[in-house]
């Protein structure tokens, strides 16, 4: 997969596609990442990429002929995406889906944001990271991509770790433990150091199912159970309401 992004700040990218995961990703040819100046996509001697509001009042805005020379330049082909608080929220299955794409361009605002032409001209869709503000879009970009690249086949080494992350069907992960056997008189559950591999995989279907039931009930609507967790499930929120907590 190749993905573009355009910012006005490059730099921050730096240890970023040559670290971990991405950097071997890289070096590997599973992931080809290019970030690009949007000042190189000026024409003027000053390299300005910003000006006032019309309509005055607020901070600086983004101006767009630098956006739509860098997205023509930069994105042929690809699923454009202009980072913005205003955007889809992002979420696994949005993920997956941009991780079938083959190229992805993304645009990382700044300042008040970017012209609305911006928008409309170039961008295919816009995706928030949450309900929060940022200062810019390069933070965002970097979650999109270390998310993606999660799901491009090869750069996580165990794809069954991929499998087992918490939303993946709707459930959270279950909790994990190494050693020591013992931190501060919290000992690892008995049944993960029993070698009864049966045994482990149902005490981990059930504390996934309990996690989500305690932090994320939400997600349960929409999860897609086994049998054994509708089970599991069912058994849990007996037990709560025998405990008068439900
Ligand atoms: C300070 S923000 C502009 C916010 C804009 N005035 C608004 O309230 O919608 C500058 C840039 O940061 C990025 N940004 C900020 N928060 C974001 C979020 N939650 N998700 C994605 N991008 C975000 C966008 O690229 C945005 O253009």
């Amino acid at each position: 997969m190749r993905i573009d992004v355009v910012t006005i700040f490059p730099e921050l990218f730096a240890p970023f596609v040559t670290t971990s995961l991405i950097g071997r990703a890289r070096d590997a040819g599973l992931l080809e990442i290019e970030v690009h100046d949007l000042r190189n996509s000026t024409v003027d001697r000053h390299r300005v990429v910003d000006d006032e509001p019309y309509g005055g009042g607020g901070g600086m805005v983004m101006i767009a002929p630098p956006w739509i020379r860098a997205a023509r330049e930069h994105g042929a082909g690809a699923r454009r995406i202009l980072m913005s608080p205003q955007g889809t929220p992002l979420t696994d299955a949005k993920v997956r889906e941009l991780a079938r794409e083959d190229a992805l361009l993304l645009l990382c605002g700044r300042y008040e944001g970017v012209d609305e032409r911006v928008r409309r001209l170039v961008a295919d869709e816009e995706i928030s990271v949450g309900d929060y503000v940022l200062s810019g879009g390069e933070l965002p970009a970097m979650v999109l991509v270390e998310a993606i690249s999660r799901y491009v086949p090869g750069v996580v080494g165990l794809p069954s770790s991929v499998e087992q992350d918490s939303f993946r069907r709707g459930l959270l992960d279950h909790p994990h433990y190494t050693r020591p056997a013992v931190v501060e008189g919290l000992e690892v559950p008995e049944v993960l150091r029993s070698g009864d591999h049966a045994a482990i995989e149902a005490w981990r279907r059930r504390e996934a199912v309990r996690a989500t039931l305690e932090k994320r009930p939400d997600l349960l609507a929409r999860a897609d159970l086994t049998r054994d967790e509708r089970t599991e499930l069912a058994s849990l929120r007996a037990c709560k309401v025998g405990q008068g907590t439900e």
